[in-house]
């Protein structure tokens, strides 16, 4: 499948009538209007991908000029790294210089053992049996790391970023770039910054541009998005690019458990892909995105739990509560299903650490709960039933497309439950509650037309799609699926998707 057919109206068609069908609506959603699939066309969403990119620049006022009071950033020994940072915080690779990584030896009694020696660790150069320790919940183990120490370690477009650049994490690693040093860019500024693209931190890097770039910092960018280069220049890019489905926000961010050397999260009965036609770099990639998957699913299980609560503190319908709790143990199989792919990929166990729930509230107040159910449910769970759905029809590894299927099925079942727990909030009028549910689809929409940025190896074939596919898709389902029950919910809402 080429990326193009991502965004075929036929893919979303089925999950749009199914959630219409869920408020009530199919009939009057299939009399003609805007949303049917000769109106939406394939590929259809490419149109709108600048629009969603110049939604997501948040008022960033554009970029703030070059670098100010530049000094060079030395290393612990006081040597150069080669990097420079500006008065703003930013920084720049002014040269490229060695990589030094400091690597912990094993002492054999950690909680996880993966490796003896040096000599376990083949997938690719440069490996190490390394100590590593994980703060919360407190977690040793012993496994094969592979820094790098010069950009010639590293593939073409790839520079070996060390730890003392942002975003790189103790061990220099190779990070994809259209520049290495400030030679590169015609600004004279080859930007490096941390960027979370919702499965975690990592460096970023780019040629900065004061005349194209969107931002230069981070706080230039609305909440949940950071300023990241994107192509050829510096834009606000999300901060939720992981999630497929409901994501457990505690103060505004989503939250996962860090993951752990444990065998009991695995679903037996899940699939062992196929994966010896594919390179280490790529089973690496996968190990670490079903990873990220896999922590989201986890974390999702609280999240329904949470609902459950508010749900209740509503005076729910028990027909709701049912839903919330079974949808709680759906997310509980997904996890397993994600941690067993994570695990074949990464060729050992992984499960969950503890969830930290500090800064943990529930909603009681009705439009507190309407704003998270909009962003969380409406739109989130809608988006990634869709994006499970396509992805089934997409992935070639054998096996993979039911893990898909299955997911997208439950994923669905969690979007029905949200547009009906938001149509039964709002019955009866409720004007305060519509204004607040249609102020929070703007917002969620905004969040999700922006392309995320992934770093590292990115394959249609095997689900990995590049930030502008993922975007790309994502704008589809908003309008070929979002939408309308929104329309179809809310009949006198504006019309929000162009
Ligand atoms: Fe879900
Ligand atoms: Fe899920």
């Amino acid at each position: 499948m080429s990326s193009a057919s991502l965004t075929k109206a036929s893919h979303f068609a089925p999950l749009r009538w199914s959630l219409l069908a869920a408020l009530g609506s199919a009939g009057t959603a299939c009399g003609g209007n805007a949303f049917t699939d000769a109106a939406g066309g394939s590929g259809g969403a490419g149109a709108q991908a600048g629009s969603g990119a110049q939604a997501g620049s948040g008022g960033s006022g554009g970029a703030t000029g070059s670098c100010r009071a530049p000094k060079p950033v030395l290393r612990a020994d006081g040597t150069a790294s080669g990097l420079v940072q500006c008065a703003d915080g930013t920084v720049h690779r002014e040269h490229a210089a060695d990589c030094t990584s400091e690597v912990t030896t094993c002492t054999g009694d950690e909680a996880s053992v993966s490796c003896a020696s040096d000599a376990d660790c083949t997938a690719l150069p440069n490996g190490r049996c390394a100590h590593s320790e994980l703060d919360f919940p407190p977690w040793t183990q012993c496994g094969c790391i592979y820094p790098c120490t010069r950009d010639a370690d590293c593939e073409p477009g790839y520079a070996c970023l060390c730890p003392e650049a942002p975003g790189v994490g103790p061990y220099a690693t190779c990070t994809p770039t259209d520049c290495r040093t400030d030679a590169d860019c015609g600004s004279g500024e080859c930007g490096i910054t941390s960027y979370d693209n919702g499965c975690g931190a990592h460096a970023t890097m780019g040629c900065r541009d004061a005349a194209r770039d969107e931002c230069r910092l981070d706080s230039e960018c609305q909440e949940r998005f950071s300023c990241t280069p994107q192509g050829d220049h510096w834009t606000c890019a999300t901060n939720d690019g992981c999630a497929i489905g409901r994501p457990l926000l505690i103060e505004g961010r989503a939250r996962t458990a860090s993951s752990a050397a444990r065998h009991d999260w695995l679903d037996e009965a899940a699939l062992a892909p196929e994966l010896d036609a594919l390179s280490p770099e790529l089973r690496r990639a996968l190990a670490e995105h079903w990873l990220s998957v896999a922590a989201l699913e986890h974390a999702s299980i609280a999240s329904f739990a949470r609902f459950t609560l508010e749900l209740m503190s509503l005076g729910a319908p028990p027909e709701l509560l049912v839903a919330s709790q079974q949808a709680s143990l759906d997310e509980v199989e997904h996890a397993r299903l994600a941690y067993a792919v994570a695990s074949a990929c990464a060729g050992q166990h992984h499960g969950p650490a503890a969830l930290r729930l500090d800064g943990l509230a529930l909603a009681t107040d009705p439009a507190a709960i309407v704003r998270a159910l909009v962003a969380e449910a409406c739109v989130g769970e809608t988006l990634g039933a869709a994006e499970a759905r396509v992805l089934a029809t997409t992935v070639a590894p054998p096996g993979l497309a039911s893990v898909y299927e299955r997911i997208a099925a439950d994923e669905e079942r969690h979007a029905v439950l949200g547009w009906q727990t938001l149509a039964w909030m709002l019955q009866g009028g409720a004007a305060e509650l519509r204004a607040v549910a249609l102020e929070a689809f703007k917002e969620a929409r905004e969040l999700f037309s922006v392309d995320p940025v992934f770093s590292g190896p990115r394959d249609l074939a095997c689900g990995l799609l590049t930030g502008a596919e993922l975007g790309a898709l994502r704008r589809a389902s908003l309008r070929e699926v979002v939408e309308p029950c929104f329309q179809a919910l809310l009949a006198d809402a504006p019309q929000l998707v162009a």
